[in-house]
């Protein structure tokens, strides 16, 4: 199986949980990261299996490195029937606006036709653990079920 971790960030948390999740999985399965800035939507394909890594920034929004990705989505409307993902969200729950980013990217993947598998991980900047020691066991019990 091919596997592609997708990620968006602003200050590089959500590189470092993709990077994670790739040393995680990388002895089972094919895979590799990407940031969503450096990846066409046109490259996406039923055929990959996509771990989304996405923090939150300004007021509930993308951060800057996962913007030009989900403008292009708007945009250009892809049909994603077939398109599997898992999703992990960054996000600090001081701000009401908790892990809004990992909601906006839930539900413009899915009104595209793509498919969320498993439930979403979630880390909490304010909860005091490592986003990495939640990341990998959630990537592992998500590939388990695939
Ligand atoms: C200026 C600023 C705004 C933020 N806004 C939000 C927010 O609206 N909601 C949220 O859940 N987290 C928010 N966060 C927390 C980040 O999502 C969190 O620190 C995350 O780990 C950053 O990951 P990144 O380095 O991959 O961007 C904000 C952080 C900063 C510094």
């Amino acid at each position: 199986m091919n596997i592609q971790v997708l990620y968006g960030t602003e200050t590089g948390n959500a590189e470092m949980v993709a990077d994670d999740i790739v040393d995680a999985l990388s002895a089972d399965v094919s895979i590799e990261s990407s940031d969503m800035s450096k990846f066409s939507v046109t490259d996406l394909s039923p055929d990959v299996f996509y771990f989304i890594v996405c923090s939150t920034y300004g007021d509930g929004e993308l951060p800057h490195s996962a913007q030009p990705f989900f403008e292009a989505l708007d945009r250009e409307q892809p049909n994603l029937c077939g398109l599997k993902f898992a999703l992990f969200g960054l996000g600090d729950s001081f701000y009401e606006t908790f892990n809004r980013g990992s909601e906006i990217v839930a539900q413009t993947l899915t009104r595209l036709g793509a498919e969320q598998v498993g439930e979403r991980g979630v880390h909490d900047a304010s909860a005091g653990q490592l986003p990495g020691d939640i990341a990998m066991p959630w990537a592992k019990a998500v590939l388990s079920g695939l």
